[in-house]
């Protein structure tokens, strides 16, 4: 029987649960053993925190948002932050003590369920030869190779709920209601939810923005009679020229992202130069909580089944990707810092222009 174990690192995501049900289920059905390795790595590198997963700990928790592994941003086994004698925080590479807890415990195969960060982290194990299978997850939907994450779904679902609401309240005052929704480097979140309750401004990090522009749709509505309005705000999306992203950076650091920076700063804009009585508000992460929608449920549970299928034919080294109708491996190689941004041309941004919704641009 084989012996192989399961983690969950980075942001939670709703459907990481049906991850690890449909991976304990299948195994199970295989005469398989499952190991639940705590929170990312770390019950990798102490081993008191692994735990035996059998169809009693999982049945049912598909429903469930978060994880019942745990998991953190701070785990890379391969730059871990450690304190030293002196009581200074070192980042040391730990990761041979990884590979070693892994030979020592038998396991056949690692399951990576993971955003860039992780899925970068499991590539990184696979080149030291560990056979690691990555299950690709984001609530932005922002990875490259598979055409949808899991998480997306609920969280898109979640936005487009308090945009719906925002649109009584902002209506009986006549405000500006500027909401901020996640999505540090692309924009899904914002377009899709922002789309489907009709905001009339759309901000997303793909298209920089002049607020004289969003004013001027403003003024424009209240010229026609509608005298308040909705505008969707990805946290990462900036004005040209960019306060809140250094483009000059390269790939965005997440320093350079003021949670409940962006929404704010658009808000404040908009009341001095259309003199509109203007709120805003920062979803956060309602956005992850809770159980996830039917749509990611059933991708979460056919990402688990596949990557079991995938260690049966020994294929290590890939992400299991939907690739409608199929969920297929992808060379981890390929996915890796691929990141899926908005296509400014593409359908979706068309149907929102075409139906009137600004982008500032
Ligand atoms: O990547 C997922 C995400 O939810 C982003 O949209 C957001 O910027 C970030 O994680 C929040 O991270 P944290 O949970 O560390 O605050």
């Amino acid at each position: 029987a084989l012996r192989i174990a399961i983690n969950t690192g980075g942001g939670d995501a709703p459907g990481l649960n049906a991850v690890i049900e449909a991976v304990v289920m299948s195994a199970y059905n295989r005469n398989w053993e499952v190991y639940g390795i705590k929170n990312g790595y770390t019950g990798l590198l102490n081993t008191d925190e692994i735990i035996r997963l059998t169809p009693d700990n999982v049945r049912r928790i598909s429903s469930i948002g978060g994880t019942i592994l745990g998991t953190t941003n701070k785990g890379n086994p391969f730059q871990m932050p450690i304190k030293n004698m002196a009581g200074e925080i070192e980042i040391k590479d730990v990761s041979d003590k990884v590979v070693e807890n892994f030979k020592r415990l038998h396991l056949d195969c690692l399951i990576a369920v993971g955003g860039d960060g992780s899925l970068k982290i499991a590539y990184d194990f696979y080149k030291k030869g560990l056979p690691i299978i990555g299950v690709p997850k984001t609530i932005d939907n922002d990875l490259g190779g598979t055409v949808i994450t899991f998480g997306f779904d609920t969280a898109v679902s979640i936005a487009t709920e308090a945009i719906d609401r925002l649109h009584s309240t902002a209506k009986s005052h006549d405000r500006v209601m500027v909401v901020e929704v996640m999505g540090r480097h692309a924009g899904w979140i914002a377009l899709n939810s922002g789309i489907s309750g009709a905001a009339d401004v759309i901000l997303i990090p793909e298209i920089p923005f002049d607020i004289e522009k969003v004013c001027e749709h403003i003024i424009s509505l209240d010229l026609h009679g509608q005298h308040y309005a909705i505008v969707v705000a990805a946290e990462g999306s900036s004005p040209i020229g960019g306060r809140q992203i250094d483009k000059g950076k390269g790939e965005i650091g997440r320093q350079d992202v003021v949670l409940g920076g962006i929404g704010e700063f658009v808000a404040k804009e908009i009341a001095k130069k259309t003199g509109k009585d203007t709120r805003s508000l920062v979803l956060g992460h309602l956005q992850r909580g809770g159980s996830p929608t039917t749509f990611d449920r059933l991708l979460a549970l056919r990402f688990g089944a596949a990557a079991v299928r995938m260690i049966e034919k020994k294929n290590f080294g890939v992400m299991v990707a939907l690739d409608p109708p199929d969920v297929k491996a992808v060379p981890l190689e390929k996915v890796v810092g691929s990141m899926k941004k908005v296509p400014i041309d593409g359908d979706t941004v068309k149907t929102a222009r075409e139906i009137g919704i600004c982008f500032g641009d």
